[in-house]
């Protein structure tokens, strides 16, 4: 009988790297941590994140996105989506530390609201967007480009979801748009089409199609799909100038693979279910759906729910078994047995937790998050808009 060794595979530009390992400079994951992580096995992890964080005391702050595992969420002096995260880092100049547990984009977005005294740290610099990943600076002054070929980039304002780079918060902001989340996209759209007869939404094509066809009554026929790996995004200038609506083409890798097969099963499986959807997913899932909402608009719709109620929820893993513990009372599933956590998400674990504060607690500030002054102050001014936004 032959025995087998196990290889590593090699890094590829496409490969999702091993936690940790690796570089990918390209992305915004993969990049090595430099110092030891302490075993995953290590039964003292709870006790040393817990002497870390008191011996740090005031002078950190540590933030946890839904999204995170149960194991790092018990650190987290705060809880929210990724817009109410980045204000919370806001409305705290006096912590030194802002510990992010969440991906790159949200402590991008930290470090443009924070004071230029706090430093913004990323756990694992693995912990990447893969949406995000989806619209680079350079493919977005190329689409721009396109659109002034096309003689509508005038009328064109920016609409930016916050999962998209600090390079591509900054493109919205000096082209007079906006970012949005997805609690706040319709008044974001709402208010763009005061400013300009057309929208380029990015990067996530299903959150801007949901909510313009949705909540603005804009016709599917009136929304066209943007693909940076085509010439002239693989459309005509005819498309471009008849559509009000240029979507992006970008997704999320978790919410952009619960199907409208998913919501037949559940309907089978659980009779009388509620299907409530995060609006990342496909448009027919929505439309399939009962209700549809951002994550901190589930969490409200579980607490308000009757007891005895069933409730099968279409968005990240770990926050949906976070509300079935939360709600006993309640039967409550995920939406489709086979999609799996977010894996960027996932890489902030207790052991990078434990690292990071430990560092901190020696006197090295690990893995800082920092937005060059001039990419910050144009994000800055799309992030401001949004604040605004009526
Ligand atoms: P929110 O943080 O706005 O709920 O976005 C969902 C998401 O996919 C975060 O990565
Ligand atoms: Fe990105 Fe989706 Fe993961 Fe959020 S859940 S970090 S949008 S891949």
């Amino acid at each position: 009988m032959s025995t087998t060794t196990y290889e590593e595979p090699a890094p590829t530009p496409l490969a999702l790297l091993l936690l940790g390992r690796g570089s990918d400079p390209a992305s915004e994951r993969g990049v090595d941590c430099p110092g030891d992580l302490p075993a995953a096995s290590d039964p003292d992890l709870v006790a040393r994140a817990r002497a870390a964080k008191a011996a740090l005391g005031d002078r950190v702050f540590v933030l946890g996105h839904h999204y995170q595992r149960d194991e790092v969420i018990e650190f987290a002096d705060v809880t929210g989506d990724s817009f109410k995260l980045a204000r919370d880092a806001a409305d705290r100049p006096e912590a030194e530390f802002i510990v992010f547990c969440g991906v790159h984009f949200m402590a991008e977005s930290a470090d443009i609201l924070t004071t230029p005294g706090q430093q913004v740290i990323l756990p694992d610099l693995a912990a990447g967007c893969s949406m995000a990943d989806m619209a680079t600076a350079e493919q977005v002054a190329e689409c721009w480009d396109a659109l002034t070929d096309a003689g509508v980039a005038d009328t064109v304002v920016p609409v930016a979801y916050m999962n998209s780079s600090a390079d591509i918060k900054a493109f919205t902001g000096s082209h007079g748009g906006t970012i949005c989340t997805s609690s706040n996209a319709k008044r974001a759209l709402e208010w763009a089409f005061e400013q300009g007869s057309k929208v380029l939404f990015l990067p996530d094509q299903h959150l801007g199609r949901n909510t313009a066809v949705r909540e603005l009554g804009i016709g599917l026929d009136e929304c066209v799909v943007y693909n940076p790996h085509k010439p002239g995004g693989g459309l005509t200038v005819e498309q471009l100038r008849a559509a009000k609506m240029i979507l992006w083409r970008g997704h999320c890798s978790v919410h952009g693979r619960f199907s409208l097969d998913s919501v037949d099963e559940v309907r089978e499986r659980v009779p009388g279910v509620t299907v409530l959807v995060h609006p990342e997913c496909k448009h027919e899932v929505v439309e399939a759906a009962d209700m549809v909402g951002s994550t901190e608009y589930i969490i409200k719709a579980l607490e308000a729910a009757e007891p005895g109620s069933k409730w099968a929820i279409g968005t990240e893993l770990n926050l949906v078994r976070r509300l079935a513990k939360a709600h006993p009372d309640k039967e409550v599933v995920f939406l489709d047995r086979t999609v799996c956590f977010c894996s960027t998400m996932n890489r902030i674990d207790l052991p990078h937790l434990v690292w990071a504060l430990e560092s901190l607690v020696e006197g090295r500030v690990p893995n800082v998050i920092t937005v060059d002054p001039q990419t910050a102050k144009h994000a800055r001014a799309a992030l401001d808009q949004m604040l605004a936004l009526p």
